[in-house]
């Protein structure tokens, strides 16, 4: 058999998640044997060091034309050293278009903690992408960016890259963008991704516990704090609302009857800067068993929010490369059901899995339904 390609994937956005995503994929390069902290080691062929960055968009001028190894590290960027001895990857990050990538309110804050806008021209991303022949382009800008991300779908749509949709504006969710996506033969996860073990995954199996066991959950919250530039972006309510619908929705879905608009609030809630890349999430659902006897449950998460996402978006970049292998097109359902918290259909997460796992499992040429 010969040598098995990389995957080549083209990040916008190198934030905290970028950073985390590509130390990981060195940690991982170095310890071969370890399929510690991972869901998948090996996936339907790939392993982590498979995926290959091609190409990087930024519109900070601390990140913008420099080497990627030192982008990724580079102020406001706060995720914790996972594997900062990088490599020369030999790209550098190149500019993309603003457009609404940088909400006014992020120019009150000091350098160190904020966004920085560099002065240089945008390149023309779809050329970008047909000259370094990426696969996969993820995409990682801030809360909010609805006409970026749009520009960004956009341009694989006309260069047959997939996109990995890690943030909520909905390009995979939304019909009409799926149905492009179809059309031109491109496979694409999304939207917004959901971490390894983070609050929305807990309060899905706490509210699908609940249902099974016959609780009834009369209200619940789930307020979250960090102090990464994702909840200092996320301080402007306007952008908040397709994260608000994509965290509520997650927890709705598990339930037979979803609960009135006032009884249910998650949200991002606060920017604490000093916790840096530490988002913790206080969880309470209130309900009633037999005989409608009262019930309370609290939960408190604290996680490493940028590795927690890059441990999902590991295995949806390479779930969506073996969708490519086999000729897929358009929205990929289980996955974009079990690595995102705002997919085109909400699944059970153990269906959702166990449709994966399936499909990975299958021969390819049987494989041309239940994706
Ligand atoms: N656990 C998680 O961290 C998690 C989970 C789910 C979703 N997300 C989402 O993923 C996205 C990325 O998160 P992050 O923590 O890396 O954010 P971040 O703030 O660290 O990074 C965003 C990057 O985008 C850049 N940018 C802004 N406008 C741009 C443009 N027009 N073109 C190219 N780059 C641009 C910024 O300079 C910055 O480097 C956010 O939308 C976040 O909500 C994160």
């Amino acid at each position: 058999m010969g040598k098995k390609r990389k995957i080549r994937v083209a990040v916008t956005g190198v934030g905290n998640c970028a950073s985390a995503l590509i130390q990981g994929i060195e940690y991982y390069r170095h310890n071969r044997s370890a399929d510690l902290g991972l869901m998948h080691r090996n996936l339907g062929g790939y392993f982590p060091e498979d995926v290959e960055i091609v190409a990087a968009f930024d519109v900070d001028r601390r990140k913008v034309g420099r080497p990627l190894q030192e982008a990724v590290l580079a102020s406001p960027n706060c995720v914790i050293p996972i594997w900062p001895a990088l490599p020369d990857y030999g790209i550098r990050v190149q500019m993309g278009p603003i457009l609404d990538g940088v909400a006014p309110h992020m120019k009150e804050f000091p350098p160190e903690r904020t966004f920085v806008v560099a002065d240089e021209k945008p390149v023309a991303v779809e050329e970008v992408l047909k000259k370094t022949r990426a696969d996969i382009m993820v995409n990682y800008l801030p809360v909010g960016s609805g006409a970026a991300t749009r520009y960004y779908a956009g341009c694989c749509l006309l260069t047959g890259v997939s996109f990995v949709n890690c943030m909520p504006e909905f390009i995979a969710s939304d019909p009409a963008w799926a149905k492009q996506f179809k059309k031109k033969g491109i496979p694409i996860i999304g939207d917004d991704i959901k971490s390894q073990v983070g609050a929305t995954i807990i309060h899905r199996v706490l509210a699908h516990l609940f249902e099974e066991r016959g609780a009834k959950i009369k209200r619940t919250y789930q307020l979250n704090t960090g102090g990464n530039t994702d909840f200092l972006n996320m301080l402007e309510r306007k952008r908040l609302i397709n994260k608000k619908i994509s965290k509520t929705e997650a927890v709705q879905s598990q339930l037979s009857t979803p609960l009135a608009d006032e009884n249910i609030h998650i949200g991002p809630s606060d920017y604490v800067p000093w916790q840096g890349d530490n988002k913790v999430c206080f969880l309470r659902i209130e309900a009633v068993n037999f005989c409608g006897v009262p019930l309370e449950l609290e939960a408190r998460l604290s996680v490493q929010d940028s590795p927690n996402s890059a441990g999902v978006a590991i295995d949806a970049i390479r779930y969506c490369q073996v969708a490519r292998d086999r000729g897929e097109a358009g929205a990929l359902l289980p996955a974009s059901a079990y690595l995102m918290k705002h997919p085109p259909r909400q699944m059970d997460e153990g269906d959702a899995r166990r449709r994966m796992e399936t499909y990975l499992a299958a021969p390819p040429k049987n494989m041309k339904t239940g994706r």
